[in-house]
């Protein structure tokens, strides 16, 4: 099905983002919320995006206003009967979504596609609710949207081969880079992101040195071609968003997603991030003093040992859980790879983790990984997969075969 117009639920932070996205690709869009006050927000979001880019010299004012003209924002459901998608960017919950998706589910024509834009939320759970859950399909855009290539297409359990067609179809016609990601917590990117960012909080809170091994890390994974460390990526990101999605992750994946106490001990402290101007960095230096202080407390409280931290430490726990995803038929080895370039930067010359495991040699992963496993936690427990491709040969580039042939 070609779609010839678009209905965006939400003018918050994503849903003003989405319907720029649709709007800059020439098709008209609804723009829908229940506050008047966030809809005029919006769409006062889509024109600074547009006019950052005539500033820059990549749009005309005209054009500009031609784009502007395709957006019509509107606190009710006008000009739903005719559209061919609708995306909802609403609140994080799933009851929410429901009742959303069914009362649209009676306006909209039969062949409507109902797209989530949930970054954590079951598809299947959310289908549930209507009666067209062919129709249904998760469509996980990055923050912020009109810079971030990359669009988690997520299918439920009875999502068609056809929407997930058109999803792809629509998400490459908004210049994005679709990649199919079998329904799973965390979806593919946070699933891989989060043990990285887990163990950087776990490892500074087992660090003599807190403040000091914060920075040497950041810098370390700065230097291995990354655009930012873990400890400023976990600001940027949220502290509290981090909570949330470990505290989902380790109820679906158990152990190995032991979620890190300071994360915790930091939300209690009301050391969110970059949004509230303190997290693991802080512009005031008293308030790096207060995060010395309370991972000090704490590691006396639980007699913590101080322990090493190194590259390995870090990135190989992604490199794991990349395993398991290709072990459960999350996605191919190369949408693995191309969704961690894209969505959070993995270094292009390193190729995403799966590349990375091959350069390094599979064997070599899964010793240290071993090894990591006796000394620091079984959250290192290597993928079986891992095991398997040791004994076989697969090395990785040293024997011509790994993830990928060489
Ligand atoms: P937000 O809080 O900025 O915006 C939500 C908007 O939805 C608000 O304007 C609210 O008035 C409106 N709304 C709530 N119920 C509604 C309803 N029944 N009908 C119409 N409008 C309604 O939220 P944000 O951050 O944009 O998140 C939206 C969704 O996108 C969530 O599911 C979130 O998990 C997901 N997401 C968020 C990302 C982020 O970085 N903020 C990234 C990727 C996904």
């Amino acid at each position: 099905m070609v779609i010839y117009k678009a209905a965006v639920i939400g003018a918050g932070t994503m849903g003003s983002q989405i319907a720029q996205l649709i709007s800059s690709s020439g098709l008209p869009v609804i723009l829908k919320d229940t506050n008047e006050e966030a809809l005029k927000k919006g769409i006062e979001t889509i024109r600074r995006v547009f006019q950052g880019r005539v500033e820059k010299g990549n749009l005309t004012s005209g054009e500009m206003e031609q784009k502007l003209a395709l957006v019509r924002g509107s606190i009710r459901y006008d000009g739903f009967q005719d559209t061919d998608i609708v995306i909802e960017a609403i609140d994080e919950n799933v009851k929410v979504k429901q009742n959303l998706f069914q009362e649209i589910e009676r306006i909209c024509p039969d062949r409507t596609i109902f797209a989530t834009n949930t970054s954590s939320l079951s598809i299947s759970a959310i289908a549930s609710a209507v009666k067209r859950q062919d129709k249904v399909i998760g469509m996980h855009f990055f923050n912020p949207a009109y810079i971030m290539k990359l669009v988690e297409v997520i299918p439920g359990m009875a999502t068609s081969r056809e929407t997930v067609d058109d999803v792809v179809a629509l998400s490459e016609s908004l210049k994005k880079l679709p990649i199919k990601v079998q329904e799973c917590p965390g979806f593919l990117v946070s699933r891989l992101l989060m043990p990285y960012l887990n163990e950087a909080a776990i490892a500074i809170w087992e660090s003599a040195q807190p403040i000091r091994m914060m920075k040497e890390v950041d810098q370390m994974i700065l230097s291995m071609g990354m655009p930012m460390g873990p400890y400023r990526l976990s600001d940027m990101i949220g502290i509290d968003i981090l909570e949330k999605v470990s505290d989902i992750l380790y109820e679906a994946y158990g152990p190995r997603m032991s979620p890190a106490r300071l994360i915790n001990e930091m939300v209690k402290a009301k050391r969110l991030g970059q949004k509230c101007g303190t997290g693991f960095y802080s512009a005031d230096p008293e308030k790096d003093k207060e995060l010395d202080t309370i991972i000090k407390k704490e590691k006396m409280k639980y007699f913590l040992k101080s322990t090493p931290v190194s590259i390995e430490r870090l990135i190989y726990p992604m490199i794991n859980e990349a395993v398991f995803t290709l072990q459960e038929t999350i996605a191919t080895a190369s949408d693995i790879d191309t969704a961690m370039m894209a969505g959070v930067g993995f270094p292009q010359d390193k190729g995403g983790p799966l590349h990375f495991a091959d350069q390094i040699g599979i064997d070599i992963v899964l010793s240290k990984l071993e090894e990591l496993s006796k000394t620091l936690g079984t959250r290192f427990w290597p993928a079986y997969r891992l095991k398997k491709m040791a004994v076989a040969g697969y090395l990785g580039v040293k024997s011509g075969k790994g993830f990928f042939t060489y």
